[in-house]
């Protein structure tokens, strides 16, 4: 059923209903078909949009600017040095001017009151690129993502490996509950996420029928599973000093082949994205030469393996971002 989210912000998963969020992920599927088929679809030609980058991004800051090209929008790129914000002027002054240039935001930085103080402000849809407590976008990706591969969501057994107090657990968590996914954090007790965030996970699986497990045993918590999904060890904004203590606390959370066995036999690997998979990245490099690991949260033979969606997910970000933007302007 079409649901009126026109004018709405999109800061995190909580605020939106399962026929929302279920909306969002239809209207993803006919932006993907439309691409497809090379069917124009500039149905927000003459609205601007600016896009914020505190932090750095590849997938996102990408997603945002072919999809407002597609859907015909203008685009004009903040960098995380790039404008007064933060520096000189207060996140609700930058608010109030911006809100008076464009038709909608999109911010991506460390603190999520910021994005929650755009929104306040702006007087436009503020669309959360990320922050150190939730992704958003990244959860309609993954779900679609999910749905595409499987043809359902509700009743799949979803083992998120890693750190789990970060802004992916946070979010896949939220977003299971409300999808009727059962979600198991998969960490060290230490990294199990914050206690109040469960109990709200644990309120919305139950009138979902889902179920939110935190289980510090891999074997246990990866059997049967349908999708394994890991992020990397060490967040943006975190101290480089972390690298010691979580590669300590999470070694034996590394999605390895015999992670995957244990797992269904159909089952899937999924990550956001950017993987440190192998020695090809400058922080691969120096973990290798510090710890002599040749891969970090994923062995480069899952993450090239068959059952590695990874870039059908990083592609479904575009067309899922895509899908937020029309959904609040149009
Ligand atoms: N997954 C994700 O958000 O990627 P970027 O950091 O490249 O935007
Ligand atoms: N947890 C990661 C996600 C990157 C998309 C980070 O915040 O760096």
């Amino acid at each position: 059923m079409g649901q009126n989210l026109r004018g709405r912000s999109f800061l995190k998963l909580i605020d939106y209903t399962p026929e929302e969020i279920r909306y969002l992920l239809d209207l993803a599927k006919d932006f993907k078909s439309m691409k497809r088929a090379g069917t124009v679809h500039k149905y927000l030609e003459g609205q601007n949009i600016a896009i914020i980058f505190e932090k750095t991004s590849t997938r996102t800051r990408c997603s945002f600017e072919v999809a407002a090209h597609d859907l015909g929008m203008g685009v004009t790129y903040l960098d995380p040095t790039g404008s007064q914000m933060g520096h000189k002027e207060s996140v609700a002054d930058t608010a109030r001017v911006l809100g008076r240039m464009f038709d909608g935001i999109e911010f991506r930085g460390f603190k999520q009151e910021h994005v929650e103080q755009l929104a306040k402000y702006a007087g436009v849809p503020v669309w959360n690129g990320l922050t150190d407590q939730w992704h958003p976008t990244q959860m309609l990706a993954d779900m679609l993502t999910m749905e595409e591969h499987f043809g359902y969501l509700k009743g799949l057994k979803f083992v998120y490996m890693g750190d789990a107090r970060n802004n992916m657990a946070n979010s896949l968590m939220i977003v299971c509950a409300k999808l009727g996914v059962n979600f198991v954090a998969c960490a060290p007790k230490e990294l199990f996420p914050e206690e109040d965030l469960v109990k709200k996970a644990k309120e919305i699986a139950k009138e979902h029928f889902s179920t939110v497990e935190l289980i510090e045993d891999v074997k246990e918590a990866t059997t049967d599973a349908d999708v394994i999904y890991t992020d990397v060890w060490v967040s943006m904004g975190e101290p480089a000093e972390e690298w010691e203590r979580r590669i300590k606390l999470l070694r034996e959370y590394q999605v390895t082949t015999e992670v995957m066995q244990n797992a269904k036999k159909e089952a899937i690997f999924l990550h956001c994205l950017p993987a440190f998979h192998d020695k090809g990245t400058k922080v691969g490099r120096e973990i290798y030469e510090k710890y002599g690991m040749e891969a970090i949260e994923v062995t480069d033979e899952v993450f090239e393996s068959k059952q590695s969606l990874v870039f059908d997910q990083a592609e479904n970000r575009m067309h899922t971002i895509k899908a937020v933007m029309y959904a609040t302007l149009k």
